[in-house]
């Protein structure tokens, strides 16, 4: 045991091909946002034009912060806690902040939401929700009580999808990066690729699609681009999108061979996590156009956002495909949970990996009782009343807690450790070399734009009507309690001194 500091692991793990590290960094990256949530907010915002407030996002602070993230990882070849205490001992906290708050928070939660799934895709096969998706979703299904006070039932179907969801990432990171990890990616990308193009081609052919389409992409409404809330949407869905201040990316990148392309493989994974949000929403916004037509109903009625349009809007599409509807059904919730498992074991790696190289503790010990309390922590949200809590936990979780995880980030880097020796060193790899202006955005345009976004949500925070029409005591035990208990218990890990000795 050694109290002078950090150590690098001699025999760290590594992924086997260069296209396996992508495949799993596109894999985090692409989950259930990118299905139901990227081609929402699109619609909502203007259509295609909506193109030009993300692709600006994603070129100032998406693809720059991708680049930190890679880069970072892979020169300190370190978990984010190891990385950050490798520019200043300072900082480690903020690395156990960020992987504490991501699997005790957003993947406990996130792996509930992969549970429906699992769920909805046994019921496709008997379309089980009937004539009334919406009653079957939140009263027979979540059994949703009154408010989050109210807790009720654990809900026993999700309970038990919940131990399978939990089962398949316990067995993916159990064994490593290149024989789980890697591995389970190399099957579940082109998996995922092939569904979604299944999904598409089927929905292109359903009458009324081409409406959907047109509302949600071939119809741009610019006069959008003048509303700052378009641009703080685009800004605020990048980060979640691409799995950004999660410590994912700074752990994968610990795996890379040192002569490793960083820049190029950054910029990829911004761009393919993007084109396939575009791409799926074709099938989503076919299947509702299809839904419109064949209900008579105008378009505007049948779009929901994100829990609503999986879960409710969707099944009752599904239902009214004409052929095959229950194969249909099984493949939409089929990718919905390939994707979704693809990210929950990138989180489970980037906590586990902290762990192990703090404390040297065996990889199969860490995972397996990471698996049980990440599924133990799960069941609150199984219970009537979980739906609730989601709801508040993933607003803060994924909103301050990732923005304010990302700002400090960019001050470490950019202020602590210096910008240019980052970008002196990711150039140095990189057949595509950034320019200064990749020092200017960690430093100053990325915090400036997510300190906006933080305390402008802040301050609506405070001021009634609160968020969700939630009680304010609730939102601040809930949502703000859970942000400063895992920060208190950061720091308690933090000043745990580091220990030499490597496990066999
Ligand atoms: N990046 C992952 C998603 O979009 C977490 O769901």
């Amino acid at each position: 045991m050694t109290r002078h500091g950090p150590t690098a692991e001699p025999h760290r793990a590594q992924w086997r091909t260069p296209t396996g590290f992508l495949l799993a960094a596109v894999g985090s990256a692409i989950g259930l946002g990118s299905i139901w949530r990227f081609a929402y907010v699109c619609y909502e915002n203007g259509g295609s034009a909506y193109l030009i407030p993300y692709g600006i996002a994603l070129v100032t602070a998406g693809i720059p912060l991708m680049i930190l993230e890679f880069g970072l990882g892979h020169r300190m070849r370190g978990s984010a806690p190891l990385a950050f205490a490798k520019v200043s001992p300072r900082w480690e906290w903020l690395g156990w902040w960020t992987v504490i708050f991501v699997m005790f928070g957003i993947v406990l939660y996130y792996a509930v939401v992969i549970a429906w799934c699992v769920s909805f895709l046994i019921y496709a096969l008997t379309l089980a929700w009937g004539q009334d998706p919406n009653a079957f979703f939140f009263q027979r299904f979540l059994g949703l009580t009154a408010g989050p006070q109210e807790l009720g039932d654990v809900r026993l179907p999700i309970l038990l999808s919940l131990v399978v969801v939990w089962l398949i990432n316990w067995v993916i990171v159990f064994f490593g990066i290149e024989r789980g990890v890697e591995r389970a990616n190399k099957i579940f990308m082109p998996l995922l690729f092939v569904l979604t193009t299944v999904l598409v081609v089927w929905t292109a052919f359903l009458p009324g699609a081409e409406e959907g389409l047109r509302r949600y992409l071939f119809q741009p409404d610019f006069r959008k681009l003048a509303e700052p809330k378009v641009w703080i949407d685009a800004y605020a869905q990048t980060f979640f999108t691409l799995s950004l201040g999660f410590g994912i990316m700074i752990a994968y990148a610990s795996y890379l061979p040192r002569k490793s392309d960083i820049n190029v493989n950054a910029a990829i994974t911004c761009v393919v996590d993007t084109v396939y949000s575009l791409f799926a929403g074709l099938a989503v916004f076919g299947t509702l156009g299809y839904m419109a037509h064949a209900t008579g109903k105008p378009f505007e009625e049948v779009v929901q956002k994100s829990i609503g349009l999986a879960f409710v809007a969707y099944p009752q599409a599904i239902g009214l495909v004409p052929s095959f509807p229950k194969l249909f059904g099984f493949l939409f919730f089929l990718a919905l949970t390939v994707a979704g498992i693809a990210s929950a074991i990138s989180i489970l790696e980037a906590f586990t990996a902290a762990v192990i190289d703090k404390f040297h503790y065996s990889r199969k010990a860490v995972v397996s009782v990471l698996a049980i309390t990440g599924f133990l922590g799960g069941v609150v949200f199984t219970t009537g009343g979980g739906m609730f809590w989601l709801d508040i936990v993933d607003h803060f979780l994924s909103e301050y807690g990732l923005f304010a995880a990302c700002i400090l980030q960019c001050v470490l880097v950019g202020w602590v450790l210096r910008a240019s020796e980052l970008r002196h060193y990711v150039n140095s790899l990189s057949a595509w070399k950034v320019g200064r202006w990749w020092e200017w955005s960690i430093r100053y345009f990325i915090p400036a734009i997510l300190l906006i976004l933080l305390v402008s949500g802040v301050v609506k925070e405070f001021s009634p009507p609160y968020y969700g029409d939630y009680p304010l005591l609730t939102l601040l035990f809930l949502g703000w309690g859970w942000l400063v208990v895992t920060l208190i218990i950061a720091l308690f890990v933090a000043m745990r001194p580091w220990r030499r000795a490597l496990p066999h």
